[in-house]
């Protein structure tokens, strides 16, 4: 049989990514050229900047993709592009890319969901078993999502607030740590002792729902406070104090959905997956499970990426769920 290859590409955020997919699963090219350094000094990313570097890069990082997989545009079976969510003028210039690809090759067009992406990541490491839960905790989302067969999507909790990551970023912040703050405030956490006693937003009984805002206030309060004070808290403590307050909400939450919904994978998905704290509870609590499988993506393929986009538009392509030529950006898309 004809190998199939999918290209795809995400440009959702502040990374400018294609990647090829060899027959589903297989990755041939993986490239990201990110933009971290550029948004850094802004303690954010500026959504102007953002689409300028993507335009930039746009047509190199296609180039290398290529060339690495060692195929041309003419061996494609389908080209995946994220279409949303995300910031608009970024995601524009992925979907206008694929879809002068798409039209100048004549190659059928995939719009990919963006969680949707980060939730196929896993399939990168092992085939899906349904049914099966997906801890997404990203910069822009913190979602339970169940899913009984490819391609559907049943979100049973979401944040109310702020993302997982949002939080990280924001706690970094205020910190003083640098842009993007979670992998410091993880680093940091592991020097530290979870002393100060931080809020756990449970919500009401039986909600898969989280709520990271009331954490993130209480630590900005208690460094506001230590200084009021004129004392110094102690960054590594606080660090710590913060993570365990996620992971243990996080993981009781999924524990309990787990059980509920009798599923046979845990995939865990999203920049924040990336977490050494976070991956060694779920390792701790589920790893040695025999009814239950936990699939944790390697670093690369948690934070933002093409490969995952090219896993999820293989499973759409074999679905024969193309897009026209006028898909658009979506940055409020639901899942
Ligand atoms: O999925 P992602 O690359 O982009 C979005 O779709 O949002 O996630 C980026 C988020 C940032 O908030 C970043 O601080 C967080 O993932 N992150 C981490 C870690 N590595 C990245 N958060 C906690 N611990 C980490 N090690
Ligand atoms: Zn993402």
């Amino acid at each position: 049989m004809k190998d199939q290859w999918i290209m795809g590409i995400e440009t959702s955020c502040d990374e400018t990514a294609v990647a090829i997919i060899k027959n589903g699963r297989e990755i041939a090219a993986n490239v990201v050229a990110s933009q971290i350094e550029s948004h850094k000094r802004f303690g954010g990313v500026v959504p102007e900047i953002a689409s300028r570097h993507h335009v930039e890069q746009i047509t190199l990082v296609l180039e290398e993709a290529l060339e690495k997989a060692g195929i041309t545009y003419s061996d494609l079976s389908a080209i995946a592009v994220t279409e949303g969510p995300g910031l608009v003028g970024a995601l524009l210039i992925g979907v206008n890319a694929a879809k002068a690809v798409a039209f100048a090759h004549d190659i059928p067009l995939v719009g990919v969901h963006h969680i949707a992406g980060h939730i196929y990541a896993n399939r990168l490491v092992e085939e899906m078993e349904f049914p099966l839960l997906s801890l997404v905790v990203s910069g822009g989302h913190t979602e339970l999502v169940y899913m009984e067969e490819h391609g559907h999507f049943e979100v049973i909790g979401e944040t109310r607030d702020d993302a997982a990551g949002e939080a990280y970023d924001k706690v970094a912040r205020t910190l003083n740590l640098p842009y993007p703050g979670g992998p410091h405030i993880d680093r940091l956490a592991h020097e530290g002792n979870p002393s100060i006693q931080l809020p756990r937003a449970w919500l009401e009984e039986g909600s898969y729902d989280f709520s990271f805002s009331g954490l993130k206030s209480a630590v900005i309060n208690a460094v506001h406070n230590a200084e009021q004070r004129g004392e110094k808290i102690v960054p590594e403590d606080l660090a710590a104090s913060f993570q365990e307050s996620v992971i243990d909400v996080l993981v009781t939450k999924t524990e309990r959905a787990v059980e509920e919904y009798q599923v046979k994978q845990l995939l865990l998905a999203g920049g924040v997956a990336a977490n050494k704290g976070l991956r060694a509870a779920l390792e701790k609590k589920f790893g040695n499970k025999a009814d239950i499988e936990l699939i944790i993506p390697p670093l690369s393929l948690c934070t933002d990426n093409a490969a995952m986009i090219a896993a999820a538009g293989s499973v759409l392509f074999e679905k024969g769920q193309f897009a026209s030529l006028d898909l658009n950006a979506n940055p409020g898309l639901d899942i």
